[in-house]
C-alpha cells in the first residue's frame, strides 16, 4: 500500500526507557493521552487504511520491509508449486493469502454469512473439526481446507444455518440472538457423521496492535491475573500458558490466547499450504491426492516471513476518537458501571526489552509504551452461551481470551461489517454484550437492566475506541 502521510510526529527521540512524547496530532494540537491508543505507535486514520497505516515511527529501511511484508502478506498465492514469490497455494486451503481473511488488516465479512457456507474460491473463516471424544481426524487433521487448485478436491464443504430468538430488554426495546449451525458435506474420503463431529467456525481477528500484544509486559498480566479475582461479581481471568517445542511460553494471540508468536508459520502452513521451514510438510499429507505434491521443498523462506511478521508488528494503532463528548463521556461510565473494565482493561504497559521477531529482528520502538488495548489478555470462563467444546491451548471449551476493543469502532469503515465474537455470531456490539454468559453474565445483566439512553451511551463510547 501507499506511504500514507499520518502527520504525526515525534518530539523525542523513539528509544527504550522513554515514554512521555509529546505527540501531535494533524491539526498540529498535542494529543490528550485517552487519544493515544497505542503511545508512539498511534495513528489518527479513521478511513478504511485505519488498521493498515504503518506506525510513525515506521521510515527507511523499515519502510521498505514493512512495505514488502504487507505485499507478502496480500499478493494471492498460486498453485504454481515452484514459484517461491507468490506461488505454493494448496493443493487444499482455506484462503488464498493473508489478506483474504484480515482485508485491510481486519476481519473480512465471513463468506458463510454472504454464501451460506464456504466460499466461492476462498472462504474468510476457518472451520476446525474435532471428533467427540476430542481426537482430529487423521484424514483432515484440525482444519477443515474447504478449498483445492484445481485437479484436487476440497476435503469437505461447510454448510450455514441459524436460528433466531428475539427478546426485549425491560423497557421494550428489542433485540434477537443468532445460535449457528454448522454441517459438512462433500467430503473428501470419508464421510463423517454428524453424531462423531465437532464442528468449530471462527471468523478472523481485527490486526489492531499486534505488535503491542507481543510486546506486552508478561509480569503486568501476572499481577492481573493474580489481582482478577472478583468473587462478589463472580469474575477471575487465568494467564494462558502455552506448550511448544518443548518450551512454555505465556500466550496472548488467538481467541483463546493460545498463540505466543503472530502464528506466520502456522498461516502461511495451514491456512494457504504454502510449507515452510517450520511446518514442512504440505498440510494432510496423509490424503493420497496430496502426495504428488510432497516434492516441491519449501514455498516462503523465513526471511520472507519475517517480513510480514515484521508488517503486522509495526502497524499503526488508531486513536481514539471524540473522547470528551458528553455522551462519549456518559458511556466510559458506564462501561466501569457494568463492570465491563474487569476483564476490558483500559490499559496496560509493554515490556523494557524489545520484541524479537521470528528470525531475530528487533522492535525497540514497540518498548517502554502507556497502551490502551481494552482487554486482559487473560482467559475467561464465558458460560454455557460461547462454549464451542475445542478446548484450545491452555483454554478450556468455554474459556475465551478477552477480545481487544482498541479500534472495533472502525470495523464498519474498514471491513464493511459489524460481525462480532469468536464465530461472529452477534451482528453488532448489544448482540455482543448479550452473549456475555458465565463470568460475563454479571456485566450482560447490568446491561440490560440500564435506560435505553445509557445502553446507547455505552455502545456510542466503545464505538470511539
Ligand atoms: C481462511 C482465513 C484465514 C487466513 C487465510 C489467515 N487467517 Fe489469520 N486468522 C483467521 C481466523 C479465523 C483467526 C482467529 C483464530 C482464533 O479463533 O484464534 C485468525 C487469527 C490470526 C491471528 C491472531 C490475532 C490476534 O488478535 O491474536 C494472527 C496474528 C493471524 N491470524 C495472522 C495471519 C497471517 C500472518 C496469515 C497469513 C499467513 C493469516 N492469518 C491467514 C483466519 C485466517
Ligand atoms: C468476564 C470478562 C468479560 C466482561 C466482564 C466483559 N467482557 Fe466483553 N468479552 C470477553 C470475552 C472473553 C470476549 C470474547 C468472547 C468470544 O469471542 O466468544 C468478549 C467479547 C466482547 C466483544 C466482541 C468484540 C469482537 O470484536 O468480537 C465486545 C464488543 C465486548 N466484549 C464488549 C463488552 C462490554 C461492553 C462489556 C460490559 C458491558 C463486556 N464486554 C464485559 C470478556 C468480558
Amino acid at each position: 500500500m501507499k506511504r500514507l502521510i499520518t502527520a504525526l510526529f515525534l518530539l523525542s527521540a523513539v528509544a527504550c526507557g522513554r515514554e512521555e512524547e509529546i505527540i501531535l496530532k494533524p491539526n498540529g494540537k498535542a494529543a490528550l493521552p485517552a487519544e493515544l491508543s497505542a503511545g508512539n505507535a498511534t495513528v489518527f486514520m479513521t478511513s478504511i487504511r485505519a488498521y493498515d497505516t504503518p506506525a510513525p515511527w515506521v521510515s527507511g529501511a523499515l519502510l521498505d520491509r514493512f512495505l514488502k511484508g504487507d505485499k507478502l502478506y496480500d499478493d494471492p498465492r498460486t498453485s504454481d508449486q515452484g514459484d517461491p514469490t507468490v506461488g505454493g497455494l494448496g493443493p487444499v486451503y482455506a484462503g488464498f493469502s493473508c489478506g483474504s481473511c484480515h482485508n485491510n488488516a481486519g476481519r473480512t465479512y465471513p463468506s458463510m454469512f454472504a454464501d451460506g457456507g464456504s466460499g466461492r474460491g476462498f472462504s474468510s473463516q476457518l472451520v476446525y473439526i474435532l471428533r467427540q471424544n476430542g481426537r482430529f481426524f487423521r484424514q483432515y487433521g484440525r482444519v477443515l481446507h474447504d478449498q483445492s487448485i484445481v485437479g484436487v478436491q476440497a476435503e469437505g464443504k461447510l454448510k450455514y444455518t441459524f436460528e433466531e430468538k428475539e427478546y426485549a430488554f425491560p423497557d421494550g426495546e428489542r433485540y434477537s440472538l443468532v445460535t449457528p449451525h454448522y454441517s459438512i458435506v462433500e467430503w473428501y474420503a470419508d464421510t463423517i457423521r454428524p453424531q462423531e463431529l465437532i464442528v468449530d467456525v471462527h471468523i478472523p481477528l481485527r490486526h489492531v496492535g499486534m505488535g503491542q500484544i507481543m510486546a506486552l509486559d508478561h509480569d503486568e498480566l501476572r499481577r492481573l491475573a493474580a489481582q482478577s479475582n472478583y468473587p462478589e461479581y463472580g469474575i477471575s481471568g487465568r494467564l494462558s500458558i502455552v506448550t511448544e517445542r518443548n518450551r512454555q511460553f505465556v500466550g496472548v494471540g488467538g481467541n483463546k490466547a493460545h498463540h505466543a508468536d503472530l502464528t506466520v508459520e502456522l498461516g502461511f502452513s495451514s491456512d494457504l499450504g504454502v510449507t515452510n521451514d517450520r511446518y514442512p510438510l504440505e498440510i494432510c499429507e496423509g490424503q493420497p491426492q496430496n502426495v504428488g505434491y510432497s516434492h516441491y521443498g519449501i514455498q516462503i523462506s523465513t526471511r520472507d516471513m519475517e517480513d510480514v511478521d515484521l508488517y503486522m508488528s509495526t502497524l499503526g494503532v488508531p486513536a481514539r476518537r471524540n473522547v470528551n463528548n458528553a455522551v462519549v463521556l456518559r458511556g466510559e461510565e458506564n462501561f466501569y458501571r457494568a463492570k465491563c473494565h474487569l476483564c476490558h482493561t483500559p490499559t496496560l504497559h509493554t515490556r523494557q526489552e524489545a520484541p524479537v521477531l521470528l528470525n531475530g529482528t528487533r522492535l525497540p520502538w514497540l518498548c517502554n509504551q502507556t497502551i490502551h488495548p481494552y482487554s486482559d489478555f487473560l482467559l475467561h470462563d464465558m458460560g454455557p452461551e460461547l462454549d464451542n467444546h475445542v478446548p484450545a491451548g491452555s483454554a478450556y471449551s468455554y474459556e475465551w481470551r478477552t477480545t481487544p476493543l482498541w479500534g472495533v469502532g472502525l470495523q464498519e469503515t474498514v471491513n464493511g461489517h459489524t460481525r462480532m465474537l469468536h464465530d461472529g455470531r452477534a451482528r453488532n456490539i448489544t448482540e455482543a454484550i448479550m452473549w456475555h454468559g458465565g463470568e460475563g453474565a454479571v456485566s450482560r445483566e447490568l446491561f440490560h437492566r440500564m435506560g435505553r439512553e445509557d445502553r446507547d451511551a455505552l455502545i456510542t463510547f466503545i464505538n470511539s475506541l
